[in-house]
This record gives structure tokens, sequence and C-alpha cells, in this order.
């Protein structure tokens, strides 16, 4: 079956990176979380102390920021490391989510992590998540889900998610971050939150995650067969044609 490009786009906290992690181990493809490398930037200019609102200051350190993703193999997972640090945990706590919405307003930070996000998927089968994917980054990709949920469930989710981690923060404090990073990442000039046209609305506010994973996958199966359809028939014209 042909390899195709998954693109998962929607709101903070709806639970695309574990979804998309699952998928891409299912398919055995390539999954790449676009989110932890705009937080990869922010952590950046946030540990050396710089001001990201300083236009100067961005196109000077722009540059100076590499960022890839290494298979950890405990987990199996790829983690984010940025200037040759694994900073897998240190992006995900509050402080980097504090900043990271305003850090991915800026338009030269957007064209260096859309570039990066092409490049890094030169040869398909890739599952990639995100706000702009299938919009921005991949606006052809052959199969686009727009993820949902209720924001009261998002935000119970992400609460038990830092309390595991041990963060000190209040269920007040993070409906607050994520309404905030709603808003910033919809209104924003340059390729904010929009669900494409083509892409398949996914509200899991009442789906089990095996629930859920059944409901991509089949959708996956029935684009690449569609795909496999289509090439076939491509090809089947064109021996049509050489035979006239
Ligand atoms: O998926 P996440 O919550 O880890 O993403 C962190 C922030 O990065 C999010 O608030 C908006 C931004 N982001 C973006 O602007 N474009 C993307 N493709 C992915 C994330």
């Amino acid at each position: 079956m042909r390899k195709i490009i998954i693109a998962i786009d929607g709101f903070s906290s709806c639970g695309k990176s574990t979804m998309a992690k699952d998928l891409a181990k299912k398919l055995h493809y390539r999954y790449i979380d676009s989110g932890a490398m705009y937080r990869a930037v922010t952590f950046y200019f946030m540990s050396n102390n710089l001001d990201y609102t300083n236009r100067e200051i961005v196109l000077i350190e722009l540059p100076k920021i590499h960022i890839e993703f290494n298979l950890n193999t405990e987990s199996k997972n790829s983690d984010t490391y940025l200037n040759g640090e694994n900073v897998e945990e240190k992006i995900r706590g509050m402080n980097v989510s504090m900043h990271v919405s305003n850090v991915s307003t800026i338009k030269e930070v957007r064209q260096a992590m859309v570039a990066l996000q092409k490049k890094m998927s030169k040869s398909k089968a890739i599952v990639m998540d995100g706000r702009d994917i299938g919009t921005a980054v991949f606006p052809d990709a052959e199969l686009k889900i727009f993820m949902t949920a209720n924001p009261e469930i998002r935000a119970q989710r992400r609460y038990k998610e830092l309390q595991a981690k041990g963060e000190d923060v209040t269920m007040d404090e993070v409906k607050q971050n994520l309404a905030e990073r709603d808003h910033i990442d919809s209104t924003r000039k340059e390729s904010p939150l929009q669900q494409a046209d083509d892409a398949i609305v996914l509200d899991n506010s009442h789906f089990s995650k095996e629930q859920q994973m059944d409901f991509v996958y089949n959708l996956v199966m029935e684009k690449k067969l569609m795909e496999d359809i289509q090439v076939n028939q491509l090809r089947f014209s064109d021996e049509q044609h050489d035979l006239v």
C-alpha cells in the first residue's frame, strides 16, 4: 500500500500527541511533534534570558537553534534535542507553556520551523501533529484530522498530566493557560490554528483511547485504499492510451 502523510491539528491538550504517536507506531510511520519544536525554541529563549519580543534578538539567535528528534531506546519514543541536549522533559513544564504561544506568533520562528518540518518529511510515511500542519505545512496531506474536545475535559486531562509530573499548579491556572493559548493560536496573523476545509473532525470528549484509535485507523486504511485505486486507475488509463 502507498505511504501517506497524516496531518493532525487541533486545540491544546486534546490528546493529539498521544494519538499521533500511537498511530505512527501502529503504522510503522515516523512521528513528528511540531509543538515540541516551538517549545524548544521557547525554552532556548527562556533559559538564555533572551527577550523574544525583540526582533533583532530573534534574528540573531534563530540560526543558533538546532532542533532534532532522536529515538529514546527505553521509551521507544523520539525525544526532542536542542543544540545536542535532550530537552524532552524540560519543554513540557508550565513555564514553557506560558510563553510558547507568544513565541509561536513570531513570523521568523514560524518560517524556520515550517521549513524544518517540511525537510524532516522528505519521504512520506509520516504522522505530524500541530496547529497548521494540514493548512500550512502539508496542505496536500492525504489525510487531515482536526481534533477537538470539550474545554473542561481538556483542562482536567492537562491538570492530571502536570500533577503526575509533580508540578505545583492549580486547576484554574491550567484552564486559564489553555484558554489563552487557544485564543493566541487561533487569532495570530501567521498561519493560525484553523480547520482545513478537507479535514475530518474528531471530537474525542467521550471517546476511549481504543475507540479513537479504531476511528482514525479505519480512516487511514480507507485513504490508503483510495490512493491505491487512484494510482491503479491512472496506470490502467495510461495502458489503454498506449494501446490506441
Ligand atoms: O502541541 P503543544 O501544546 O505542545 O504546542 C505548543 C504550542 O506551540 C502551542 O500553544 C502553539 C504552538 N504550535 C504552533 O503554533 N504550531 C504548531 N504546528 C504546533 C504548535
